[in-house]
């Protein structure tokens, strides 16, 4: 069985904005994570500093064998009062994307990956049904300004996160006495707005935002489309669920309210991005943990890889995109774990593509150990260990593999 991929197969790595830059302070997770009683484990600070060292990791991406980067520009940065554009930050991410082009890796952009601009989610967040016409017009700017360096441009990232999350926490039922609804009205107090306004992406209220996510996608595909030079699309966080006894109801609901309305509403877009890490089970009205003995990531998700597979199946399946996995991972210290986890998620891959689907790339999360939002820095998703002291870079085993697989474009 051939284990090499087809000609012109897309090999990359990913980071986000927040995670990896540092002094991210106009956006809304800067205010959550400082305040007193965050439900964040500690704050993003300086992150990677991967804002100024940028030319330094693309050079290293290089080094390792890779062809693409994906990464997100910075709402917050970008217009951190409503209105107000910079061009600094915009000729920054400029400046990011030529040097992308200069080493040689094709730029896949990202416009909004999990934080916003403070203005914005206190005033409604996605939530508010002008978020639509807040986020084209904030597109539409920053493609003005970047587009014709752009390669692939995703829109959104994961905008059925807020759906999902919001599922999980009504499933499992409130737990934590309160602590989300008092640290996001504190917020609220903090920055001046209301009580019950102030939404954050991953901690609000999903049933309401998802309206607004999937009218926001189709207006700035619109909008990018003529002002960027290649494919556009959007990524979708795609858990595999599956049903066991008595639980089949509950997953024909949650698979479509997650994953199925969100591929339907994708048909005829340039690609899908899947991001997929694990499996969900699911039993009579609860999320059911990993099966007894099973391996367990950092994250406490199940080591599941072949996951990937079977949303890439339903992805092509459903959208009738061709389909880039533009995210794919493990939170894990043991390296050799990783090595094994990608392997077997890359078998499946395989297999789709055998099966005649068409999976144009792999992009892998993540580039550099970062700040995985609420849970700090203690997940190690990267491929490259970061001295956060002296932010030294060394590349871990799994990194040289992983761009041998891709220099040889075959496992
Ligand atoms: C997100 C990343 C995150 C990763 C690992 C994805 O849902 O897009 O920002 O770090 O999962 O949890």
């Amino acid at each position: 069985m051939s284990t090499q991929f087809p000609n012109g197969f897309l090999w990359g790595t990913a980071t986000a904005a927040h995670q990896v830059e540092g002094g991210n302070t106009s956006s809304d997770l800067w205010l959550m994570e400082m305040m007193k009683d965050s439900l964040f484990a500690e704050p993003s600070g300086d992150a990677c500093d991967h804002y100024h060292l940028y030319p330094r990791d693309i050079a290293m991406l290089k080094q390792l064998g890779f062809g693409v980067y994906r990464f997100s520009i910075e709402w917050a940065r970008i217009e951190p009062e409503e209105g107000f554009f910079s061009t600094a930050a915009l000729d920054h991410y400029r400046r990011m994307i030529a040097c992308c082009l200069a080493e040689g890796i094709v730029p896949m952009v990202t416009f909004h990956h999990f934080t916003a601009p403070l203005w914005f989610t206190r005033d409604g967040g996605w939530e508010d049904a002008k978020s639509v016409d807040r986020f084209a017009r904030y597109c539409e700017r920053a493609g003005k300004a970047l587009g014709d360096l752009i390669a692939y441009t995703c829109t959104i990232n994961e905008s059925n996160i807020p759906i999902m999350v919001t599922m999980i926490r009504e499933a499992i039922g409130i737990a934590g006495g309160g602590k989300r609804e008092k640290a996001l009205a504190e917020a609220a107090r903090l920055c001046g707005g209301e009580a019950g306004r102030f939404a954050p992406y991953l901690s609000g209220n999903g049933h309401a935002a998802t309206p607004n996510l999937i009218a926001a996608h189709r207006k700035s595909y619109e909008v990018l489309k003529p002002l960027v030079n290649g494919p556009v699309g959007v990524t979708l966080a795609l858990n595999e669920f599956q049903a066991e006894e008595g639980g089949e109801e509950l997953c024909k609901m949650a698979d479509q309210a997650i994953n199925g309305q969100f591929l339907e509403s994708i048909k005829g877009d340039d690609f899908v991005g899947v991001q997929t890490y694990t499996r969900v089970r699911l039993g009579k009205g609860s999320v059911l943990p990993p099966p007894a003995g099973a391996e367990v990531t950092q994250m406490n998700y199940e080591f599941y890889p072949e996951a990937l597979e079977a949303t890439i199946r339903q992805a092509a399946r459903i959208s009738g995109c061709p389909v880039i996995v533009t995210e794919n991972g493990i939170g894990t210290e043991d390296d050799t774990r990783r090595i094994a986890y990608t392997h077997r998620a890359l078998d499946g891959v395989l297999r789709a593509i055998r099966d005649g689907i068409d999976v144009r790339g792999y992009i892998h999360w993540s580039m550099l150990d970062n700040y995985e939002w609420l849970e700090g820095y203690r997940p190690k998703f990267g491929l490259v260990e970061v001295d956060r002291e002296t932010q030294q870079r060394k590349p871990k085993p799994s990194a040289y593999w992983l761009g041998g697989v891709a220099q040889r474009n075959g496992l």
